[in-house]
């Protein structure tokens, strides 16, 4: 079954990576995608972050990922790319509610699409994009939280950035 797996990914982290392999394993084709969340205000641009989600792809050497970036519902991007399902990760207690929300909106939506929920490594749990925004916007960035390539977009976004 073909699987999308939707985020702003505003910046890809290490946990989002982590997410794309364990998906990847369970299902025959996974399509990432970079979606707008209208709540959220961009650092990245949608092309970059596709960008950087394609090299960590093609870093893990997952045959069966492609990436898209997708402005609408994501119930249509679904139906007419025939994903079946879409994939979620959860962090912690505090995300079911909110991500219990989305997947009945999104089993509502015409493409009646059911959501399929990994939960997120322990390392991962308290990681989150906007947490890393926050940090680089005051001119840092801590290892262990976003692949090389990521950090690399981010200063050449913000500015130079004190890894420690
Ligand atoms: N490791 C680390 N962090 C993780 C994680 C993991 N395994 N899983 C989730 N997160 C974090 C993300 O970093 C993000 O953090 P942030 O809130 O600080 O930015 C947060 O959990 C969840 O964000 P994300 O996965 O990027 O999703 P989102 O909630 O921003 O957006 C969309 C969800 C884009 C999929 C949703 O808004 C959407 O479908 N938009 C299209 C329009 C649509 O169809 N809307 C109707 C849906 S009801």
């Amino acid at each position: 079954m073909k699987a999308a797996y939707a985020g702003s990914f505003d910046p890809p982290t290490l946990g989002h990576a982590d997410m794309i392999v364990r998906a990847s394993r369970l299902f025959t084709d996974l399509l990432v995608v970079v979606a707008t969340n209208g709540a959220k205000k961009g650092m990245l641009s949608p092309e970059t972050r596709v960008g950087l989600l394609k090299g960590i792809i093609s870093q893990e050497g997952l045959a069966n990922v492609e990436v898209e970036a997708w402005d609408g519902l994501l119930a249509d991007f679904a139906r007419s790319r025939e994903c079946g399902v879409l994939v979620r990760g959860i962090r912690s207690g505090d995300d079911l509610s909110y991500e219990r929300t989305m997947a009945s909106m999104n089993r509502i939506l015409p493409a009646a699409l059911d959501t399929v929920f990994l939960l997120s490594r322990p390392e991962y749990v308290d990681l989150s994009s906007s947490a890393v925004r926050q940090i680089v916007e005051l001119g840092r960035l801590p290892r262990g939280l976003v692949p090389e390539p990521v950090a690399k977009a981010l200063e050449m976004a913000c500015g130079p950035l004190l890894q420690i």
